[in-house]
């Protein structure tokens, strides 16, 4: 098949998706005029992300970022305490932990599903902190270490079971970010309800979105009250505006609430959609040398939210970056993954635990189109094209090799 040399029209990275409700449930809320932040939707959608997630409690935030900063405030997050997240992520989470006035440790991932690695965690506490003055402090800095924040990127979940008995072990607070995970399952669980607290977002790009919004979700009652508080300013009396601490502005608005509920209603669709999408890339991309398709582990049922591969230069015959700018000329928008937080100009002066696998996968990732609208005649744009820029046909025949089952451990490049 010979590929064109532009797509017809711009393909996106991850465009959102509104269908459904959307607009009747918008539309009540201008009818009647509750917009701000109070409103039924604000509790309708809540009482979904409860039933969604599984998890006892749900509070909506403005937005991811503001969800994982009550987050740790609740779960005891002091300043000058350490919380060990991890390094490959996007900034919202470490950011978080620099707002309460702690120190992010950052912890690198593992090579199969890319997220925070169990054992450099279990090796950090093991070796690099003592207990000391009645606590577990970071044998470098003095420390207290209070809480670990897996970060569950994109779309698959971190290895919950190792990581909450490294926790338990040592006494820390787990609060996970599933800001990428919304409705992805843990060993048969929904990821988010297997600890004390999780944070979800619904930006633009999310599986489903309030334009901006977040959610905390727990299981400890005490602290959903207090989350509560503490995002609408710490509110003591309304009449007298006696505030019994410093809170924040952090609550969702009943407008963003409504398109979240159509958004939600929608949330079953939309991750068969996203592991329809994968299943096709990994069919066609799986035989092409130097590429190392996103997997799934066995205990895992990922909703591949941002399709993400890996491009070795050698065996590709070009780097990640190289063909991000290819494919970016045919009008095909693709994105690397964040830059790791240890190289980050924002938080050099944290600690980082080894983080070669973060750097390793930095330099080959690509995240590929992947929107719940992607058209199928799009979708096959974007994979002849990737399949043009591999360098060489000869190399790719003589390694064709039987097709295997889609989300089978498959590992190339
Ligand atoms: C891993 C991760 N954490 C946190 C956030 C922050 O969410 P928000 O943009 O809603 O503040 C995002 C997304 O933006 C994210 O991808």
């Amino acid at each position: 098949m010979s590929v064109p040399e532009t797509a017809t029209t711009f393909i996106p990275l991850s465009a959102p998706e509104i269908r459904g409700n959307a607009w009747r449930y918008v539309k009540e809320c201008l009818d009647t005029g509750w917009v701000s932040s109070v409103g039924e939707y604000v509790n309708r959608f809540e009482g979904m992300i409860t039933e969604a997630v599984g998890a006892p409690a749900a509070v909506a935030t403005c937005n991811g970022t503001s969800a994982l900063h009550i987050a740790l405030l609740v779960s005891g997050v002091r300043p000058g305490d350490e919380v060990l997240v991890s390094t490959l992520t996007f900034i919202a989470p470490v950011n978080a932990i620099r707002y309460v006035g702690a120190w992010p440790v950052l912890i690198d991932a593992e090579r199969q599903f890319w997220q925070m690695d169990p054992e450099e965690l279990r090796d950090f506490l093991k070796n690099n902190c003592q207990y000391s003055q009645g606590e577990l402090r970071n044998r470098k800095s003095g420390r207290p270490v209070r809480a670990i924040l897996p970060v569950h990127i994109l779309g698959h979940p971190a290895e919950m079971h190792a990581i909450l008995s490294i926790a338990g072990e040592f006494g820390l607070a787990v609060i996970e970010d599933a800001t990428e995970c919304l409705g992805a399952k843990y060993r048969g669980v929904n990821v988010g309800s297997t600890g004390q607290i999780a944070c979800f977002s619904f930006n633009g790009n999310k599986i489903i979105t309030t334009g901006g919004g977040g959610a905390i979700v727990t299981s400890n009652l005490e602290w959903a009250t207090k989350a509560r508080y503490l995002t609408t300013q710490a509110k003591d009396d309304s009449i007298e505006f006696v505030h019994g601490e410093i809170g924040y502005n952090y609550r969702l608005t009943n407008i963003q609430a409504a398109l979240g509920c159509a958004q939600l209603e929608m949330l079953a669709e939309y991750i068969e959609k996203k592991r329809a999408i994968a299943a096709r890339y990994q069919e066609a991309l799986h035989e092409i040398p130097g590429v190392t398709l996103m997997r799934e582990a066995p205990w895992a049922r990922s909703i591949f939210w941002m399709y993400t591969i890996l491009i070795e230069e050698e065996q590709f015959g070009m780097s990640a970056r190289a063909a991000l700018n290819k494919l970016a000329s045919k009008g095909i928008q693709t994105r690397p993954l964040w830059q790791p937080m240890h190289l980050s100009p924002a938080h050099r002066d944290c600690e980082a635990f080894r983080c070669e696998t973060a750097d390793w996968l930095h330099a080959r990732a690509l995240s590929l189109p992947c929107s719940v609208g992607l058209a199928e005649s799009d979708q096959d744009f974007v994979i002849e094209s990737l399949r043009s820029l591999s360098s060489s046909s000869k190399h790719r025949l003589e390694h064709r090799s039987t097709p295997r089952a889609i989300f089978s451990d498959v590992q190339r490049g």
